[in-house]
């Protein structure tokens, strides 16, 4: 199966980014799953229902979220609706939507996606590595579904580490999101998950993490409260990891980052 993880779209460049490439990419690199973070689609903070439609009609399969799930309180009425957006999973019971969706491509194949969220530096939540466990007893890769895709949102690098080696065999693709910055070390784990640290932002990179820059730096300088913070609406990048499995076994055979358009080096998977 060929994956596309999209990291975290900020803004209106982002979304435009992201939608303006999908449906070459989607041929182009015979893509059967596109997964996109769209926690900060809207204006940088939350989804809204009609940003969401947008990109389900341009080609996305399933959206994950984050800490901004709630920033758009239309999302909290509508993700009930919407299966295939998907928040935190260790979030509290009781929470609107779920953690987890398992999508059937057009060929009958299965993958499931999983959006988990970290501790360290975040809001306390329930623990994402005992959620995770339980849900996998539930799910079997090369058995139950043919790809299992994590979104780990968190902000620690350790903490994601650690999730890929405790999930590595378990699942096609761990993936790190929230900290808008893609990281080098895109790999396949020793038993055969595939791993990246972060997959960046689909944003304006000339910003602080995807934000006007002033406004950004000032809170920093000034210890102030300042003005609320805004998207940067530059050129931006559509950032993200490119992943095949071997349907059989479900485990990664090639992973490969995508950086297309804006400030940063511009890379494609080459397979
Ligand atoms: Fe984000
Ligand atoms: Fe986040």
């Amino acid at each position: 199966m060929r994956i596309l993880f999209l990291g975290d779209i900020v803004g209106r460049c982002g979304r435009e980014a992201v939608l303006s490439r999908l449906p070459t990419l989607r041929k182009t690199l015979a893509l059967d799953l596109v997964v996109v973070n769209a926690e900060n689609a809207s204006h940088g903070f939350g989804l809204s229902p009609a940003i969401a439609t947008d990109l389900f009609e341009g080609g996305v399969d399933v959206i994950t979220l984050g800490n901004h799930s709630w920033d758009r309180r239309d999302m909290i009425g509508h993700i009930g609706s919407a299966p295939r957006i998907i928040r935190p999973i260790n979030f509290p019971p009781g929470t609107p939507g779920n953690g987890s969706i398992q999508v059937e491509l057009a060929d009958g194949r299965k993958a499931l996606v999983v959006n988990a969220m970290g501790r360290l530096f975040m809001d306390p939540l329930d623990d994402p590595f005992r959620c995770m466990n339980e849900l996998l007893s539930r799910h079997r890769l090369g058995v139950t579904t043919q790809a299992i895709v994590v979104d780990i949102h968190a902000e620690a690098t350790s903490e994601k580490w650690a999730f890929g080696n405790v999930l590595d065999g378990r699942v096609s693709l761990v993936v790190g999101t929230h900290t808008h910055t893609p990281t080098a070390d895109h790999r396949i784990l020793p038993a055969g998950t595939a791993f990246q640290t972060d997959a960046g932002m689909c944003g304006d990179y000339d910003s602080v993490i995807g934000m006007t820059k002033e406004p950004a730096m000032a809170r920093f300088i000034r210890k102030m409260p300042g003005e609320r913070l805004q998207p940067a609406e530059g050129d931006a990048t559509m950032c993200g990891i490119m992943v095949e499995t071997d349907d059989a076994t479900g485990l990664a055979r090639r992973i490969a980052p995508i950086r297309q358009g804006g400030h940063l080096a511009q890379t494609l998977p080459d397979f």
